[in-house]
């Protein structure tokens, strides 16, 4: 009777094991579309073009009638940060699930958004596709997208969830073009990404120091794009960071860090996703601001500052003209978006912005899209205060 128990069990637990390891190999190979549909949620793809003929994919797992939401990715991501935790876990399945229209941005230069009308991504000796950072992805990427929400779904105005870039695009366009204020119910920012004061990882420095020299060098040996997603990351993640595989403590160190509640089971399927590819001037961007202490444009040399901006230096993002209702999701263990330079945004955003502190300690920047409890940590928080904004708009 044990025996037979037992056997059954171990025989049912080899079983859910062999599929789990199934999902997890076409998991890692699945494109988003794809992905989505085989959990059983509708997806469509809208190609979007910008006002300077970027051709961006939106992936819209769409709901009749419900709130738009737009939800824009981080640095080197896609839409599938969103996703790949699986249905019940994931951000983008959470949203669909209470109703909302949710829309998955990808920006200029990812892996689904590689294309331009004009330009080629893969044109080696000028790379004029590859001139942009994340001023561009807020000032002009993001208002492609709303007008795409605006014309399919007839709302003006959606709530937006940004995790890290995709927090500091939001802040770039409401900073450049404020009239896109009143197309916001609110902004969800997890792992807010503006400010710089405070740094503390000195394998940054050598990075801030040369990013001017770095610029100039990635143009001239046709560097402009970094990280695209790969296959052979692909099968790397699935060879060597599978469950069973030898290596598979050494790669979720690299992968996740420290990190306690990533599911260990599910690395390669991140890695099947990620890095998704950017521009190099995106991270450079970032460089800037730690080196001048200051949220500003892009800083080009003196005369094409002067050109582009009216003056040699590169003028700051005004936070005073962000007035859209604001969640800053922070973690303590967040290296790449240190709690301190979130106080800082907070303080520049002033009574727009609520500050909600992650309550496990050792959250960090990658537990907000990989953490096995992210949606008990953060996202259910997304989630009801998104309902609360919504209730007390019907209210009006
Ligand atoms: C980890 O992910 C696998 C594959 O999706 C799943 O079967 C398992 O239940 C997850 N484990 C935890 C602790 O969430």
């Amino acid at each position: 009777m044990w025996t037979r128990a037992l056997l059954l069990t171990a025989a049912l637990a080899a079983l859910a094991a062999l599929a789990a390891a199934d999902d997890v190999e076409e998991d890692a190979r699945l494109d988003v579309p794809a992905l989505v549909r085989k959990y059983g949620y509708p997806l469509e793809e809208h190609e979007v073009e910008t006002e300077d003929g970027y051709l961006l994919t939106a992936h819209r797992i769409p709901r009749a009638g419900g709130v738009p939401v737009l939800v824009v990715h981080g640095l080197m991501c896609s839409s599938a940060d969103f996703l790949v935790l699986g249905p019940g876990r994931a951000l983008g399945y959470l949203l669909a699930d209470a109703g909302y229209d949710v829309w998955l941005a990808n920006a200029r230069g990812n892996h689904y958004s590689r294309r331009h009308r004009a330009l080629d991504p893969d044109e080696r000796s000028e790379q004029r596709f590859w001139r942009f950072s994340w001023d561009e992805i807020g000032e002009r990427d993001l208002p492609a997208l709303l007008e795409r929400v605006r014309v399919v779904t007839g709302r003006r105005r959606v709530h937006y969830v940004g995790y890290s870039q995709g927090t500091t695009a939001l802040l770039v366009l409401l900073a450049l073009r404020p009239q896109y204020n009143a197309r916001f119910l609110s902004f969800h920012a997890l792992a807010p990404a503006a400010f710089v004061d405070y740094h503390d990882d000195a394998r940054k420095d050598f990075l801030v120091r040369f990013e001017s020299v770095l610029d100039t060098l990635a143009f001239r040996h046709g560097f402009g794009e970094v990280m695209p997603r790969s296959d052979a990351m692909t099968e790397l993640g699935l060879r060597l960071c599978r469950d069973g595989a030898r290596a598979q403590p050494l790669c979720a160190r690299l992968v996740l860090g420290d990190g306690e509640y990533f599911n260990q089971t599910l690395l390669p399927v991140f890695l099947g996703h990620n890095p998704a590819g950017a521009g190099v001037r995106q991270i450079l961007h970032y460089a800037q601001v730690q080196r001048f202490g200051r949220f500003a444009r892009y800083n080009f040399d003196p005369l094409t500052n002067l050109a582009r901006y009216g003056r040699a230096r590169p003028p700051e993002y005004d936070m005073r003209r962000v007035r859209v209702p604001t969640h800053l999701h922070y973690a303590m263990s967040d290296r790449n978006s240190l709690y301190q330079n979130v106080m800082v945004l907070a303080r520049h955003l002033g009574a727009h912005a609520a500050l909600h502190r992650v309550p496990r300690h050792s959250f960090n920047h990658y537990d907000f899209i990989w953490g096995g409890d992210a949606r008990a940590q953060v996202y259910d928080a997304v989630i009801a205060a998104m309902r609360a904004h919504d209730e007390r708009a019907s209210l009006h």
